[in-house]
């Protein structure tokens, strides 16, 4: 079995996976997505010091931190038949805020909203109601995220976005505001199986972790585990994590991510979550 590991930057979570992979006596060939190199006509593929036949893998597992190397890295290995974990879809569906959205339609999730203009988001904001909040519609770790309370504000974020932001900003991705009680909660699923979940508490409406939001133990009550298996199976499935909100009409998804952040969720659930991933992974390439 010929695996592929693809990966940037190299954090704990990457260290715990290859430990896993290793405990598996499978020895992923490790594939830089920073330094790949790709050429139609050629046998084939380079990183680094790295050649590598175009037909060797049988299947990369992406662990990039970057989403445009992930995808296109991934993209290019299914041109090659090569199976991939997580696959550009899911990845795609996961990474675009309006494809996670509309992904959802069956899933319950924050009323949202989408407009291109500045006339328009000023209208779709005051239809929806205040407070909102805008999101850029690929973006991570709670960054850029600004909630809206009046129309003052609204304003003058949709002018900066407009006036100083890159094209991408432009593109205005609108969701109701959530009270979702001082903290949300983060489901993993791997397959069908929900493995784990945390409480995110935070003073702040912000709860990510790495923006200060504190981790406890969520037991997965059988409500957790259904909307995050729907959620998961909604984007294309394998391996993702679920960012669940706890609100007054029941549990909302706010989103799902496609490459899983889980380093202060292992001794926080006891569960081993990348044992869990590396096991899925080395059957399902097996099957
Ligand atoms: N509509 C909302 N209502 C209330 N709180 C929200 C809403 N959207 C986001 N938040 C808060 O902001 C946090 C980050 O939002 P979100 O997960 O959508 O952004 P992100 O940048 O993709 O973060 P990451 O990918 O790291 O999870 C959420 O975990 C939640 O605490
Ligand atoms: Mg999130």
């Amino acid at each position: 079995m010929n695996i592929g590991f693809i990966h940037s930057l190299i954090r704990p979570e990457e260290k715990l996976l290859l430990k896993e992979f290793d405990r598996k006596g499978v020895s992923p060939i490790r594939i830089d997505s920073r330094t790949f190199q790709f050429d139609s006509s050629a046998t084939n593929i380079q990183s680094n010091d790295l050649i590598l036949e175009k037909n060797h893998l049988d299947s990369v597992f992406n662990r990039s931190l970057s989403y445009s190397q992930s995808l296109q890295t991934l993209r290019i290995f299914e041109s090659l038949a090569v199976h991939t974990m997580n696959s550009s879809e899911v990845l795609e569906n996961c990474g675009d805020k309006i494809k996670t959205s509309l992904a959802l339609k069956n899933v319950p999730q924050p009323e949202f909203g989408v407009a291109f203009s500045m006339e328009g988001a000023l209208s779709l904001i005051e239809q929806m109601g205040y407070p909102v909040v805008l999101k850029p519609v690929i973006g991570s770790w709670g960054r850029l995220l600004s909630k809206i309370n009046d129309r003052d504000a609204a304003e003058s974020v949709l002018e900066h976005k407009f006036t100083l932001g890159n094209y991408t900003h432009s593109v205005i991705y609108v969701q109701k505001f959530v009270e979702k009680g001082g903290r949300d909660i983060r489901s993993f699923v791997v397959g069908d199986e929900c493995i784990a979940a945390i409480y995110r508490d935070s003073p702040h409406w912000i709860t990510n972790t790495a923006r200060g939001g504190t981790a406890s133990n969520c037991p997965v009550t059988e409500e957790i585990k259904e909307l995050s298996l729907a959620a998961a199976k909604a984007v294309g499935g394998g391996i993702v994590a679920i960012d669940l909100f706890e609100s007054p009409q029941g549990l909302l998804v706010n989103e799902v991510n496609g490459t899983m952040e889980f380093k202060n969720s292992i001794q926080t659930t006891g569960v081993n979550i990348p044992e869990k991933i590396v096991e899925f992974y080395v059957n399902e390439v097996r099957m």
